[in-house]
């Protein structure tokens, strides 16, 4: 078989599963229990157990669990503190939520451009945009790919800000020996679909103090206190809880995660090495202090002059044209559709942010925007495919030249 009949192979679809998350569903819909409950009321086991081996596989103190990882951001946002017309600076590459979440909470978010090798938040960009109203950093580690964190924690002391690390992408990825998610005052995850470790929808926050993670306990559950009166609200709240049924898919692929996250990493290594080889391909630089990468997606940077001069756009349809499972990455935030046009929420004042009209326009966010102009990513699913099936991918891609 040719290489190119050997790429049109399918590649692993996610999620993966087997009986055990099936027997776990069946067991928590006998069990009657089908709501977490608060603790010591009505209690569900899956999501009080969820949390605790989630922020021991973290290796935090406290984890906290939650419908989505949208509402994961905005709820410790929430509990820092965070809100009215307070600015938050947001690295400009990344999925909508991590600034959305930032609106939510009535806050305005303030993008932060790219470092052109690893593709996260420049963190040398940072002090550049602080004012008297910047309140917190959103260190995002697109990928897996870790933020400069130590620098960055530097920062927020020195002008006092809180950090919310969006982890949504970063399961298992380590900077300078310390888990992902325990640097800043608390980390996010998301367990949506496509994320490497799963329950269709989810989130999570960590963090290590007890006072931090029991108010962000009490915004994601009704303002209830932990151990009190079910029917008392010390402060607002909303109901952002997350489902038994989440929890309960979640403990299994918890399980199956260490294994998935090895495979990841070997054939990480063996993938992009190859890729690196080719003349015109630039793969994502993990982070100088990376220790260890959860390999979420993966952005290639091309260059198209090497390759017949194909537009990104045609780059990733023969790919996806020979099953290879491409895709376009995130639209850099500043000039989505909802920043141009400043129209957010009711009575927000935008007027002090660096986007909305003109300041959307791509010249004052240069790294990013050329970047996204050449980058194509894999999903994570990919890598645990066969060496085979990845050297195939090599030489297909080889063959456009
Ligand atoms: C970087 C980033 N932040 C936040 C989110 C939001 O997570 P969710 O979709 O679970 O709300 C996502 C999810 O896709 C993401 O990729």
């Amino acid at each position: 078989m040719s290489f190119k009949q050997e790429a049109k192979r399918k590649f692993p679809k996610w999620p993966i599963y087997d009986d055990e998350e099936i027997k776990a569903l069946i067991s928590l819909i006998k069990s009657g229990n089908w709501w977490c409950g608060s603790p010591g009321i009505h209690q569900g086991k899956n999501v009080w157990a969820f949390q605790e081996e989630f922020a021991e596989f973290q290796e935090a103190k406290r984890c906290i669990a939650v419908f989505n990882g949208t509402v994961a951001i905005e709820s410790a946002l929430l509990a820092l503190g965070i809100g009215l017309g307070d600015e938050v600076i947001v690295s400009d590459f990344t999925f909508v939520a991590s600034a959305s979440a930032v609106v939510a909470t009535n806050a305005v978010p303030i993008f932060c451009d790219i470092d052109a090798e690893s593709l996260v938040m420049n963190v040398n960009e940072i002090e550049k945009l602080i004012t008297k109203r910047t309140k917190a950093i959103i260190p995002v580690h697109l990928g897996g790919n870790p933020v400069e964190m130590d620098r960055l924690m530097e920062i927020a002391k020195k002008y006092d800000l809180k950090v919310v690390e969006d982890c949504s992408h970063a399961h298992g990825s380590r900077y300078k020996g310390k888990r992902i998610g325990n640097w800043g005052d608390a980390g996010t995850f998301s367990f949506q679909a496509s994320k490497v470790l799963t329950s269709g929808e989810g989130g999570a926050i960590i963090c290590n103090s007890d006072d931090l993670a029991d108010k962000i306990y009490s915004v994601s559950d009704c303002g209830r206190s932990k151990n009190q009166y079910f029917y008392k609200h010390f402060i607002y709240g909303t109901n952002y809880r997350m489902s038994e049924y989440q929890a309960a898919i979640l403990r299994t692929q918890l399980k199956k995660f260490p294994a998935q996250h090895a495979l990841r990493n070997e054939n990480a290594k063996y993938f992009m090495d190859k890729l690196n080889e080719i003349d015109g391909i630039r793969v994502i630089k993990p982070t100088p202090g990376t220790t260890e990468l959860g390999w979420y997606v993966y952005p290639i940077v091309y260059e198209p002059e090497k390759f017949r001069g194909i537009s990104k756009a045609e780059f990733n349809k023969i790919l996806n044209r020979f099953s290879v499972p491409t895709d376009d990455p995130y639209p850099p935030l500043h000039g989505l559709d909802c920043f141009k046009n400043i129209d957010l929420r009711k009575g927000i004042d935008y007027s002090n942010a660096n986007w909305g009209g003109e300041k959307s326009n791509d010249k004052y966010f240069p790294v990013v925007c050329e970047i996204y102009s050449r980058c194509i990513e894999f999903p994570h699913e990919m890598l645990l495919a066969s060496k085979k099936q990845l050297n195939n991918v090599v030489e297909f891609i080889k063959s456009l030249k």
